[in-house]
């Protein structure tokens, strides 16, 4: 098996327009993107990528979580396919990258193998991962748990929105749930090109991440419940402001990580007030608390020092707390040969390139768990993601998917 030539690039340019012609999918408020899964934007990005997919020759697939695949042939009936692929979902308030490079950083791959007549032995096969995200159907990489049998699918299925909505029936509605039993594919391996979403690679001013680990994540939901009352006219002590619990749990939350820096974040990006109203003093707090380290004895730690804390601050203000394990995943190490695969590719290919662990939750790191992985990572400016004003260059865009060409191609082995 050889290298492929160094000069054998893809078209940047192409791909380019490719991510700009998406984003015109469900756009957002200010510049970004609001295509969430399974809304009509979700369908219609969909669409788009079918369309481009077949409109490069290659079959589509689709599973019963929507996961589309999109396959070039091989040229040897009996090898496994090389994956690649990431998500066509957005945050609310997303950008334009965040998922959306690693799926047409795939197309690319399959586009310009066409324009060149290169064959290879394993068949190339492009993934779009449903609710990738996670905001309206938690926990986040859904779709890729299930394939990964860390989820049942029926239970993936009957998860609700906001609105009590179930994924399931969304599926149906927007009228991407496939056939396929999910997780029946075997794969050679998988890579997932992506933005970092960090400010690690920009700020060192280098081209590429080899991801080597990524970090586990730990999703707690807290319901806090005091009581109802008027904000007028509730005397300060008689009050159970189940609102001013969740504050103080979320500087607890704050203490909790900086106490392992640097290997710890938390925060929570999910909170629902109820009733919500200026006049009312909040009797019901809903908040998940999103915990992340690289190791899993500080996660644990983490989790630990937030059950017990919650609770103290909780009984001493005369409120109750329920805490409920929303989802989650241990830190994850990447397949040495695969992470090999890309540090090679940047390296042939001239560009610098450092080992990193990945800060945010991937497709991968589910995938992982059935198949050897990695992932490459490009900067993005300000290490801004999960905005609308998350931004790269071409050129990084380029060389990200570059490297995730010749890794693949040398995966998936070229036949002269
Ligand atoms: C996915 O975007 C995550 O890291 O939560
Ligand atoms: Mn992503
Ligand atoms: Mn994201």
């Amino acid at each position: 098996m050889s290298a492929p030539g160094v000069n054998l690039k893809l078209n940047g340019d192409r791909l380019w327009d490719a991510l700009m012609e998406m984003a015109k999918v469900g756009p957002g408020i200010a510049g970004g993107n609001n295509r969430q899964t399974l809304t009509d934007a979700d369908a219609q990005g969909r669409e788009l990528f079918k369309t481009w997919c077949q409109s490069s020759g290659c079959s589509m697939g689709l599973d019963q979580m929507g996961n589309m695949f999109a396959r070039r042939e091989g040229t040897d009936k009996n090898a496994l396919p090389v994956y690649v692929g990431s998500h066509l979902d957005t945050q609310p308030t997303g950008g334009k990258y965040d998922g959306v490079l690693g799926v047409l950083g795939g197309l690319e791959i399959i586009r310009t193998l066409n324009d060149l007549s290169i064959k290879t032995k394993h068949p190339i096969v492009v993934t779009n991962f449903t609710n990738e995200e996670g905001t309206r159907y938690a926990p986040s990489m859904l779709a890729s748990g299930v394939f990964a049998g860390i989820y049942k699918q029926d239970w993936a299925h009957k998860r609700v929105d906001s609105e009590g909505i179930k994924f399931g029936d969304e599926l149906e509605r927007i009228g991407w749930s496939g056939d396929e039993v999910t997780g029946e594919r075997k794969m050679h391996a998988f890579f997932e090109l992506h933005i970092e979403q960090g400010p690690i690679l920009e700020t060192e001013g280098v081209d590429i991440g080899v991801v080597t680990h990524g970090q586990g994540l730990s999703w707690t939901q807290v319901t806090i419940t005091g009581r109802d009352s008027h904000t007028g006219s509730t005397p300060m002590p008689m009050r159970r402001n189940a609102g001013l619990g969740m504050a103080r749990v979320l500087e607890l939350v704050e203490e909790i990580a900086l106490s392992h820096s640097p290997h710890a974040v938390g925060a929570a990006g999910h909170i629902d007030v109820y009733p919500n109203s200026r006049n009312v003093i909040p009797g019901k707090v809903i908040f998940t608390v999103d915990f992340r380290s690289p190791k899993l004895d500080v996660i644990l730690d983490m989790e630990k020092k937030l059950k017990e804390g919650a609770k103290e601050i909780c009984d001493k203000m005369g409120l109750t707390v329920e805490l409920e394990q929303l989802g989650g995943f241990d830190p994850v190490t990447f397949d040495p040969k695969c992470v090999e695969a890309v540090r090679s590719a940047a390296e042939r290919l001239g560009h610098s390139h450092m080992d990193l662990i990945s800060g945010a939750g991937h497709d991968a790191c589910w995938i992982n768990k059935v198949a050897p992985t990695a992932m490459v990572m490009c900067p993005c400016v300000d290490g801004l993601s999960h905005n609308e004003a998350e931004e790269i260059t071409k050129d990084w865009a380029a060389a990200g998917a570059n490297v995730l060409l010749h890794a693949v191609l040398e995966t998936a082995e070229i036949v002269d």
